[in-house]
C-alpha cells in the first residue's frame, strides 16, 4: 500500500500546477499551492502516508459532513430535514438563486453552504463559542486528537469577506428557515470551517463513517443509520457541481473543502478511511491534484462502489 500510495503520488504532484489556491478568502490565497499529501487509514488502523499528510489546513467544507451529524445528534433527523432537503444541485456551492425559486425556500442539501448554515443552526448552544465548543468535541473525539482548534486568522478573514454566506443566512432567516440567530450562527460557521486538520485526521472521520459510527478507539460516536444517509449524500452532493463526474471517475462517498482536503468513505476491507489534500483547486473547488489521486486509487484498488 505505501508503495502504491508513493507511486500515484509521484504521478499526481504535477498537477498541483493545474489549480489555484481559493482567492475569495484572502488568508486561504496565501497558502503555498504545491502542498499535496495524502493518507490511507485501514480498518485495523494502520495508517500509510505520502507528501504533506501531516500538515494542517483548515477543514473548511469537508466540516459540512460533521455540521450534520451534530445537528442529528443535539436535534432530531426529523426536525432538521424539514428545514433541508437531501437533493443534489448542479449549481456552485455558494449559490443563492435557489433559495428564493426551489424547494419552498429550503437549501437543497446541507453540503452546500446554505443547507450548512442551516445545519449550523440546529446545534445546541447559547453562543457562537458554545457551538463551536460541541463541533470541536465531536471532531477530537473521532479523531482521537486534541489538539484541533480554531485559526483565528482565518476566521477573521472569512468573518471580513463573507458578504455571500451573510446575504444566504439573512435570506434563509427572513424566511423562517434558522433555528437560531443568525450573526451568532455565521460566526459559529465560519470558526467551525476555519478549524484546522490533517489528511490524517480527515481519513480517520471517513473510516468512521465508513465503520458506520465507530471510531477507531470503539466508540459508537453517532447513529449507525446516519452513516448510510451520510455516504448516500455524500455521494450526491460531496462534491458540489463536479459530484456527478466525481462519482464516475472516483465512484467513493466523499466531502471536498476549498482548504484543499477531499476526504473519502471505502467500504472494501471492511472499510478504509481516505484522505488527500492539496489547495490549488479545480474550477468547482475541488483540489486538483487531490482528484486526480482519488482518481487513481480508487481505480487500483478496485474501490468504487458503483
Ligand atoms: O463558506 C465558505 O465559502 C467557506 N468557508 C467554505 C466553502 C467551501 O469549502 C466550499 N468548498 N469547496
Amino acid at each position: 500500500m505505501q508503495e502504491l500510495l508513493e507511486s500515484i503520488y509521484n504521478e499526481c504532484l504535477p498537477y498541483t500546477k493545474k489549480g489555484k489556491t481559493a482567492d475569495y478568502i484572502p488568508e486561504l490565497a496565501k497558502v503555498n499551492p504545491d502542498l499535496f499529501g495524502a493518507c490511507v487509514i485501514t480498518n485495523d488502523g494502520t495508517t500509510y502516508g505520502v507528501g504533506d499528510y501531516q500538515k494542517k489546513f483548515t477543514i473548511q467544507s469537508v466540516s459540512k459532513v460533521l455540521i450534520l451529524i451534530q445537528a442529528f445528534i443535539d436535534s432530531t433527523s426529523k426536525a432538521v430535514l424539514e428545514k433541508v432537503t437531501l437533493e443534489p444541485t448542479s449549481s456552485s456551492f455558494n449559490s443563492i438563486v435557489n433559495l428564493e425559486l426551489k424547494n419552498d425556500n429550503k437549501p437543497l442539501n446541507p453540503f452546500i453552504n446554505a443547507g450548512a448554515i442551516v445545519t449550523t443552526s440546529f446545534i445546541s448552544g447559547d453562543t457562537a463559542d458554545e457551538k463551536v465548543d460541541r463541533f470541536l468535541s465531536l471532531i477530537r473525539r473521532i479523531t482521537g486528537n486534541n489538539d484541533i482548534n480554531v485559526n483565528m486568522e482565518v476566521f477573521e478573514s472569512e468573518n471580513r469577506t463573507g458578504s455571500r454566506n451573510r446575504a444566504l443566512a439573512y435570506f434563509m432567516n427572513s424566511t423562517g428557515t434558522l433555528e437560531d440567530r443568525v450573526e451568532m450562527v455565521l460566526e459559529a460557521y465560519f470558526k467551525i470551517c476555519s478549524i484546522e486538520v490533517t489528511c490524517e485526521d480527515l481519513a480517520k472521520i471517513a473510516l468512521t463513517i465508513a465503520r458506520n459510527g465507530v471510531n477507531l478507539a470503539g466508540e459508537q460516536m453517532f447513529d449507525a443509520r446516519n452513516s448510510k444517509r451520510l455516504r448516500a449524500v455524500m455521494s450526491l452532493c460531496g462534491m458540489y457541481d463536479g459530484s456527478g463526474d466525481f462519482a464516475v471517475k472516483v465512484g467513493l462517498p466523499s466531502k471536498s473543502g476549498v482548504g484543499g482536503g477531499i476526504m473519502s468513505v471505502a467500504q472494501a476491507n471492511n472499510g478504509m478511511g481516505l484522505a488527500v489534500f492539496g489547495p490549488a483547486l479545480d474550477e468547482k473547488g475541488n483540489s486538483y491534484a487531490g482528484r486526480k489521486f482519488l482518481e487513481k486509487i480508487s481505480d487500483e484498488l478496485d474501490l468504487s462502489i458503483f
